[in-house]
């Protein structure tokens, strides 16, 4: 019988185990579920609501359990719903009648938005690491082919050379702002449910500000309502982690055609690629393609949740229990994805070569010209017109902007001087973007050394 059977004459229908159960899944909660109980009973002693001894015997219990658990040994047993109720029976039948006191002033409402925020908390700082961890794969990349130069892209066509390294720390950029937005949501995810009982508060004498000490929380919520009723902290962590993910797509996305045989502008390494059941000569890049397909559970975990608490009335409902597969699953997938490109990253080889031919198209200087005349004093509308015709003019000749005279450039750009012809190649491009945030090789070089500082200082 479930430890809540007291008024009840009969045992409930196997049907509703089966959809009231969440041991299934909440069990991989048990290591903060126990950090919650310890901190409880703790409390409870030290505000002489029940006696000290008993609750050393809840603590050795729990200790107890702990090793059980940790060595796979622990019985789980379905007809208790949940860890909070399996841990409690277990306890009592280890130590008996103090078990009995351990859930005094407590609700499983309060506990289990406890044990998740601890669970939220762990996660948090796991996903930042491994974040870090992506970042400096990238930032290695970068740092050891810190000259290549590569066509950036606007509409997936060729718009004006940059530094690879430059495209790798654009990514830095990004994932370091979802650092940002998890350390911030840490914040609030940092605060203690416990105490608000099941959705009032407690007759009892609590200490809400010992317990919130003793498990390293920032602060107490000061509405015992609103502690058990929301998981507007699990949304919000789920909203950066969608983030992450959309992030990671377009990285992925970005490697995916750089693989390809038009682009061909790195090779992967073999453990990190996969080959055709049919078609021997293939080797693809399922991983990131495979990133790209798994952000699509991440922001589903996210409107599930979302979904779940809109119409919920205050406060606890059952429908809250449906706030952690999403979770999980999104957290477990977006660590593995993480984790796999950090990896891959590692045997990511730049094909310079490859990379420099295709942006020593002239065209794609075709801006630096327009700049060259703004440069004179001619207005940059008339500049982008001038140089729009000389594009035109090669063309219609079928040569490259390279390729052209000077008396050719003249008849679309009377000012044009003979300097003009030397602005067609892609490192005299790249260096002359020599501004914050522009992809000349000493901007770059200054962001590469500053991460570089960066991630060392982290270390000590
Ligand atoms: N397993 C439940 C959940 O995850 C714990 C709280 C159950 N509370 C209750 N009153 N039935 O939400």
């Amino acid at each position: 019988m479930p430890l809540w059977d007291g008024r009840f004459s009969e045992g409930p229908d196997a049907l509703v185990l089966r959809l009231s159960e969440s041991i299934s899944y909440d069990r991989r909660l048990y290591p903060f579920d126990l950090q919650g109980s310890a901190a409880h009973a703790k409390m409870l002693a030290h505000q002489g609501i029940i006696p000290q001894e008993d609750a050393d015997k809840i603590l050795a219990g729990l200790e107890q359990i702990k090793g059980e658990l940790d060595r796979g040994e622990f019985v789980f047993r379905t007809e208790l719903e949940d860890i909070h109720m399996n841990i409690e029976s277990r306890l009592t039948e280890l130590i008996g009648a103090p078990g009995a006191r351990l859930h005094t002033g407590r609700s499983r409402n309060d506990q289990i938005a406890t044990d998740e925020r601890l669970f939220l908390r762990h996660e948090v700082d796991r996903i930042r690491k491994e974040l870090r961890d992506f970042q400096k794969a990238l930032w290695k990349l970068g740092n050891d082919n810190s000259q290549a130069i590569m066509p950036g892209f606007t509409h997936l066509q060729h718009a004006q050379p940059v530094l690879f390294a430059h495209h790798l720390l654009a990514y830095v950029e990004m994932l370091e702002r979802d650092r940002e937005r998890l350390a911030d949501c840490r914040h609030r995810i940092n605060r203690l449910p416990l105490g608000a009982g099941a959705l009032a508060g407690s007759t009892l004498p609590l200490n809400r500000e010992f317990v919130a000490k003793e498990l390293g929380f920032e602060a107490v919520l000061q509405n015992s309502m609103d502690a058990v009723a929301d998981r507007d902290e699990s949304i919000e962590f789920l909203a950066d982690l969608a983030l992450v993910s959309m992030h990671l797509s377009r990285f992925a996305e970005d490697v995916a055609i750089w693989f390809s045989q038009e682009f061909a502008f790195v090779e992967i390494g073999d453990a990190f690629t996969t080959g055709s059941s049919l078609m021997p000569q293939k080797k693809n890049p399922d991983m990131a393609e495979l990133t790209r397909g798994k952000t699509g559970r991440v922001y589903g975990a996210l409107m599930s949740l979302l979904t779940t608490l809109k119409g919920l009335p205050l406060t606890y409902n059952r429908d809250l229990q449906e706030d952690k597969e999403g979770l999980f699953d999104a957290v477990d997938t977006v660590s593995l994805v993480l984790r796999t490109l950090t990896a891959m990253l590692s045997t990511v080889r730049p094909r310079a070569g490859r990379m420099a031919e295709a942006a020593s198209d002239p065209s794609l200087m075709a801006t630096d010209l327009a700049e060259a005349l703004v440069k004179q004093g001619v207005p940059f509308r008339e500049a982008h017109h001038q140089v729009g015709r000389f594009v035109g003019a090669c063309t219609a000749r079928g040569i490259t902007l390279a390729q052209a005279t000077l008396e050719l450039m003249k008849e679309s750009i009377p000012t044009a001087v003979p300097e003009f012809l030397a602005i067609f190649q892609a490192a005299h491009s790249v260096a002359a973007r020599d501004l914050t945030g522009g992809t000349a090789p000493v901007q770059v070089a200054a962001q590469l050394s500053k991460w570089g500082r960066r991630f060392e200082e982290e270390k000590e």
